[in-house]
């Protein structure tokens, strides 16, 4: 596994649609390894394909810590209610910004085996499953930020 250097806003690969992912190859594998290990070493609740340069309908989320899920080719299925709060991206460093998300999400996706998923989620889940879908159609979080980006505090253990 390696850490993988994070695309940051301006990048163009930032902006682009991703490609469906057909097949899990040892390639792949990797990728996804490598896109944990990175997220996990950035502090970060979520990472998805284009933030390392690669062009695939891959996310990865954990947003406690304990719990770290792979979505290939992910799709959100249903959502509800909403909810408004602060958010930031590995891709967009030292910023936050207020964005409304449904606070209920229900994605079908398939995981590193390509075996097919359902996954649902609330508040930070929720939001983590729009932000990170989004990320694989070229959008970034700083699109839908209501009021002004934030400087945040580096808030390294
Ligand atoms: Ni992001």
């Amino acid at each position: 596994m390696a850490i993988r250097n994070i695309r940051v806003m301006g990048d163009p690969i930032l902006e682009k649609v991703c490609k469906e992912v057909k097949e899990i190859t040892p390639r792949t594998r990797e990728l996804i390894d490598d896109m944990l290990e990175t997220m996990y070493e950035a502090n970060g609740v979520g990472l998805a394909a284009p933030q390392v340069g690669v062009l695939k309908r891959i996310v990865v989320i954990d947003v406690t810590g304990e719990d770290p899920m792979v979505l290939v080719n992910p799709r959100i299925m249903e959502t509800s209610g909403e909810q408004t709060g602060g958010e930031g991206c590995l891709s967009v460093p030292g910023k936050s910004g207020i964005v409304t998300r449904p606070n209920y999400v229900k994605v079908k996706a398939y995981d590193r085996d390509m075996k097919p998923i359902e996954l649902e989620g609330t508040e930070l889940l929720a939001r983590a499953f729009c932000h990170e879908i989004d990320h694989l159609d070229g959008h970034l979080y700083v699109e839908k930020v209501e009021g002004e980006l934030a400087d945040v505090e580096d808030e390294e253990e």
